[in-house]
Formats: C-alpha cells, structure tokens, sequence
C-alpha cells in the first residue's frame, strides 16, 4: 500500500485596499495602457501598515482548514513559502503555526520566490508519501510591495500583496494509482541569480533592500524553462497535452500565460487568470488562482489541473494534480 496527497481543501486571502493603474500613473511616469499591454495588470493588492505576511497567511490557512472541514489540531505539518518574512528569524511558519493555536508538530519556511508555493507542495507531498505526516498545510504569502522601489517604473507596476492555501492529506492508495499529486518536478539555476534579486539581506549589507529585474531576460527564460518542465511533468505521467484539464500558472505576465497557453494548445478558457486583479503576488499567485477556479467550480473532481511557476533564482517547476 502507497500513499498519495489530495489536496481536501484551499483557501485565500487580500489585503482589502486595492491599487489600480490609475493611482500609479499619478505617481510614475506610466501608464495604463503600458502597463495592460505588456502584462495584463489592471490592479493589485496592496497591505496595509501592520498587515504582516503571517496575518494574510493565518486567514489564507484558516479558509483551507474550513474547506478541508479539519482543525489545526489535525495538521501536523506548516510550510510556508515566501520571500517576504515577517522577520530574519523565526520562519514566518512558525508564528502561523502559534495563530492557529498548535503547539504540536513542526513548521518551517520556503525560500524560492515566485517558484515557493511548487517547492512547498513539493516538499508536502514528499513528506506524506514518506509517510512522516498525514495532514499538511502548504501556504504561499507575500508583502511583496514592501520591497519594491517604487520609483522604479520597470518593477513596482508588477507587484502585488496576497496569500493562498491548501490543505495536503494523505490517501492509501493501490500501487499504480493516479490520484492526487500525481508528480512535481523541480528546477533551479543559481547562475542565474542576478536576472532578478533584491540588493540587500541579513548576510550581505543588512539592508532588506530592493527587488531589481531585468525584465526582458527573466520573460526570455520563463517562456522556455516553463515549456521544458511542463513537458517533463506530462512525460513523466505518460500524458500528453491534450489530457490538460486546467493551466494554474503562476501570474507573472499575462504574456507569459499566453504564449505557455498556446504551446500547450490549450484554449485561453483553461487557463486561471486572476494576474489583472492581483498583478504578481510571488508565492501566493499559484494558491491564490488555485482557490478562485476551485471555489467558483472550474476545478472539478478527476480533473487533470497543472501548475507551474518560475522565479527568482532562478527557480522552476511544475506539479501534476488529479483533483
Ligand atoms: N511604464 C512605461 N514605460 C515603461 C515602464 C512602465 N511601467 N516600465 C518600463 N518602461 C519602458 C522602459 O523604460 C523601456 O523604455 P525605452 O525603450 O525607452 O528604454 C520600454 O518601456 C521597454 O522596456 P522593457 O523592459 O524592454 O519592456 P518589456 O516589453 O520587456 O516589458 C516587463 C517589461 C513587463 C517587465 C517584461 O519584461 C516582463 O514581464 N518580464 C518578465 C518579468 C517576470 O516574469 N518577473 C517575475 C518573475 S517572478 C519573481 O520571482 C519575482
């Protein structure tokens, strides 16, 4: 007997002040069409002062336990994945492990930016199939607003602030079994590195410094690492193309969605596209759209949903679902 994850339950969380492309423009010399045309953002959300990573991901987590109809007492693993901590130290998931009252089981973060929430799932899922946890809690959240340098146009239109959740269980199933995370391949090129970082940290200056981007390579990387680990993930489970029920991608760029939607030669009505009202909420975006098409019943029971993420690193990966 073998064990599989389900994902039983996913939740989400905004910040409740909204930033259009209007407001920008007051403030930067840019403008909607610009910002529209080259990626498809119309509005993000944005934290208020007080409003921590750990407080959008404690209700993100909170609405995944409701759906999964568990408690906190039942989870006995907290992963986050973010690039924006509340502090250096301790993890973010610890302190989300304290808001949900546990004072059982083990809690720890993710570093691996816009890529985190697929590392995390990642690194549930290996957990439960080892059999060390039965109920997992994977949360991707991100303030990624506080580390923007909003007086550069080319990155602070991109960005916006948010949390999702799911909730991992573990399932018996017969060898050989397609359900659930059926795979998650992972990927990273540190050479890479500064395409896109933030210039400052703990170990190098001190300073929680700023996000930098060279925009135009990151795009050129991100359409072909994302192509090649769709197609590793597809042949790994002897599927192909036509099998795809749902792209759940990371939202970058809505660019980038189209032109991975249209590799695949999927119509644009299966892809999730939440990236006009959230912008890029780095490891939040992959849960946040997740929760949004399973909610609103897009995703249904057996159901072959795909996702992928690149980011920061760099980093990339896929994971494969039988809802
Ligand atoms: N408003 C108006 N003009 C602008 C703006 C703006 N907000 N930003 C840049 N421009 C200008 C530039 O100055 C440049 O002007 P110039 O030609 O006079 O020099 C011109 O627009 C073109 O700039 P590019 O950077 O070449 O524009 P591009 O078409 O590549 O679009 C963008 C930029 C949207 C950033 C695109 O490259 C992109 O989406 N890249 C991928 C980014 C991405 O996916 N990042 C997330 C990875 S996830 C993570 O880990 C955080």
């Amino acid at each position: 007997m073998a064990y599989c994850s389900r994902i039983v339950g996913t939740g989400s969380h905004l910040p409740d002040q909204i930033m259009t492309n209007a407001q920008l423009v007051e403030k930067l010399d840019t403008t909607d069409e610009w910002i529209v045309e080259r990626t498809g953002i119309r509005e993000r959300r944005i934290a208020r002062e007080g409003e921590s990573t750990s407080a959008l991901a404690f209700q993100a987590a909170e609405n995944a336990l409701e759906a999964a109809e568990l408690t906190a007492q039942d989870i006995d693993l907290v992963i986050v994945a973010t690039t924006t901590p509340d502090n250096t130290f301790p993890s973010t998931a610890t302190k989300v492990q304290a808001m949900l009252g546990m004072d059982h089981g083990a809690a720890f973060d993710v570093q691996a930016v816009c890529s985190g929430f697929v590392y995390a799932l990642s690194i549930g899922d290996n957990f439960i199939r080892a059999g060390q946890a039965k109920n997992v809690l994977v949360i991707g959240a991100e303030v990624m607003t506080r580390i923007l340098d909003w007086t550069d146009r080319a990155t602070c239109v991109l960005f916006g602030d948010g949390a999702g959740a799911v909730v991992l269980q573990a399932q018996e199933i017969e060898e050989g079994e397609k359900l659930g995370i059926l795979s998650t391949h992972l990927h990273s090129d540190g050479k890479l590195r500064d395409l896109l970082y933030v210039d400052g940290g703990p170990g190098t200056n001190g300073n929680v410094g700023h996000l930098r981007m060279l925009g135009r390579e990151v795009f050129r990387h991100a359409v072909t690492n994302l192509a090649a680990v769709v197609g590793e993930a597809l042949d790994a489970n002897g599927y192909t193309q036509a099998d795809i029920d749902w792209l759940v991608p990371h939202q970058a760029n809505k660019r980038i969605l189209d032109g991975t939607a249209r590799k695949l030669g999927l119509n644009a009505e299966q892809v999730v596209v939440t990236v006009d009202r959230h912008a890029n909420t780095s490891a939040a975006s992959v849960p946040l759209a997740l929760d949004e098409a399973v909610r609103d019943g897009r995703i249904q029971p057996g159901q072959l949903v795909l996702m992928e993420a690149m980011g920061g690193g760099l980093t990339w990966g896929a994971a494969l679902v039988r809802w």
